[in-house]
């Protein structure tokens, strides 16, 4: 199939980098937000998010005049959706007591009614945003039918689920195997040639609601076993064991692979999806739902971890006379807010809990994350570099492992902070670098042998 024109619907982390790549790739594209500043700012010829490359692809294909921006659809050859398709806020299902998150489909269902009256016949319609099963053929096609079209005959329809890697999206959106899933065969070859302009990667043709099952079987296979690294990360801390050295030497073993234990899993991703599977089947999905639980509470545990090592210093007293509840009055920098390494993105991120808990119990916490550099963030006073976070600080907590954080030198940090406490939730420092530079280091998967004398 040839196509000219591409009107992608939804300009954020996905919508933008793939728009932007199909028009440097010949594409005449119309991209399409909701969002009035996300429009002006690329109309400015900006960008209004955090990825490498992004803003030299979008320049580069707005200056050839193959990008342009709109808040309204337009006919094209083919549509594409990346619009967010994250929880329901105030609505949670119910099976047997068990309650779980519900997917918020607002957006994909907008997006498919703006684009019913441009449709034609022969255009191609693509839904990439990551969607419950069977979203596809039981909530898009009938919208887009109100056309009068239908689907597989009059036009062609597609579920493509995005898989790039934040931090690296446009390498990943060319080199990336891509799966392309179709309501019928044909519509999964007219998908095929869409993505062909610039997948350097297989791309691989299915039916709709496989494809869509394909992208939530990913994540929610990272999910499990992200929790299951949690877990063996709070019972290595029972049995006095070091998780990190523990997983490095089971990994030795040539068909295993334990993931990282961390402060909680974030994004708009793994901590989302796999809660597609437990609306869609809740009496089919025990392990994922106990997993999502898992993942969920081990902020939960970051903080007791905090509330140890300050176990034996004044707050234990303040905690004990009532008075106070147990983090009251101690300072403490905290390092990251992203939910991942050297991303801006702070969606779901199990790090601004953690601070809010914090706040919660009393501690005063000044927040620096280098990668949104911003006076307020969601109620958390921020720093406004690293010297002002650590600098009257009682403990230093890493957060997200952000290269810069990982490079940091003890001594330095050292030099510019009262804090001799540091907490590592994420096995980036070394312990014996940060024992000599004078800082009792603690790290999550590690006993906490507490700590402070009193101040
Ligand atoms: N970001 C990732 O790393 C990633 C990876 C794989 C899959 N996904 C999936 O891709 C989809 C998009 O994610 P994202 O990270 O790009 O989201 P995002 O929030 O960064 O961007 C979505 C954009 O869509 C716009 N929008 C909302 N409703 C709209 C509508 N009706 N019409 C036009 N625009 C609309 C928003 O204003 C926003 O700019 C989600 O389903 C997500 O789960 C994301």
């Amino acid at each position: 199939m040839n196509f000219q024109k591409l009107c992608v619907l939804g300009l954020g982390y996905i919508g933008l980098p793939t728009a932007s790549t199909f028009a440097v790739n010949g594409l005449k594209v119309l991209g399409v937000d909701i969002n009035p500043h996300v429009i002006e700012t690329l109309q400015r010829g900006q960008i209004h998010i955090h990825e490498p490359g992004l803003q030299d692809i979008v320049t580069q294909a707005i200056q050839s005049g193959h990008l342009t921006a709109s808040m309204q659809a337009e006919p094209a050859d083919a549509f594409l959706i990346s619009v967010p398709t994250p929880f329901k806020e105030h609505e949670l299902g119910d099976y047997n007591g068990q309650k779980y998150k519900l997917a918020n489909m607002d957006a994909v269902t907008a997006a498919a009614i703006a684009i019913v009256p441009h449709l034609r016949k022969g255009n191609l319609v693509v839904l990439e945003s990551t969607s419950p099963p069977r979203t596809t053929v039981d909530l898009v096609n009938p919208i887009l039918e109100r056309s009068g079209l239908k689907a597989g005959i009059d036009f062609y329809l597609c579920y493509s689920p995005e898989r790039v890697l934040p931090g690296q999206i446009l390498r990943e959106l060319v080199e990336n195997a891509r799966v392309v899933g179709g309501v019928t065969p044909e519509s999964a070859r007219a998908g095929h040639d869409l993505y062909a302009i610039f997948v350097q990667g297989k791309i691989i043709e299915t039916d709709a609601t496989t494809a869509e099952m394909v992208k939530i079987m990913e994540n929610t296979t990272r999910d499990v076993n992200i929790a299951l690294a949690n877990e063996f990360a709070r019972l290595a801390e029972k049995m006095g064991v070091n998780v990190w050295e523990a997983i490095s030497l089971a990994n030795l073993h040539p068909r295993i692979n334990i993931l990282s234990p961390g402060p909680g899993v974030g994004g708009h991703c793994i901590s989302v999806d796999p809660w597609f599977f437990v609306e869609a089947a809740p009496e089919l999905t025990p392990l994922i739902y106990k997993a999502r639980q898992v993942n969920d509470s081990q902020p939960h545990f970051v903080l007791e971890k905090v509330k140890q090592a300050f176990h034996s210093s004044a707050g234990k007293h303040s905690a004990e006379d009532g008075s106070m509840s147990a983090l009251s009055g101690k300072k403490i920098a905290a390092l990251g807010l992203a939910y991942k390494p050297d991303v801006d993105d702070l969606r779901e991120s199990p790090a601004t809990e953690i601070v809010h808990l914090l706040q919660a119990e009393g501690a005063q916490v000044k927040a620096w994350e280098p990668f949104k550099p911003v006076a307020q963030i969601d109620g958390i006073h921020m720093a406004s570099d690293l010297n002002d976070a650590v600098r009257d600080a009682d403990l230093v907590l890493l957060l997200v492992k952000h290269t810069d954080f990982v490079k940091l030198d003890p001594n330095e940090i050292a030099s510019k902070t009262k804090a001799r406490l540091a907490l590592d939730t994420v096995n980036a420092w070394n312990a014996d670098e940060w024992q000599k530079a004078g800082f009792q280091l603690l790290r999550l998967g590690v006993q906490t042998t507490p700590v402070l004398k009193a101040a």
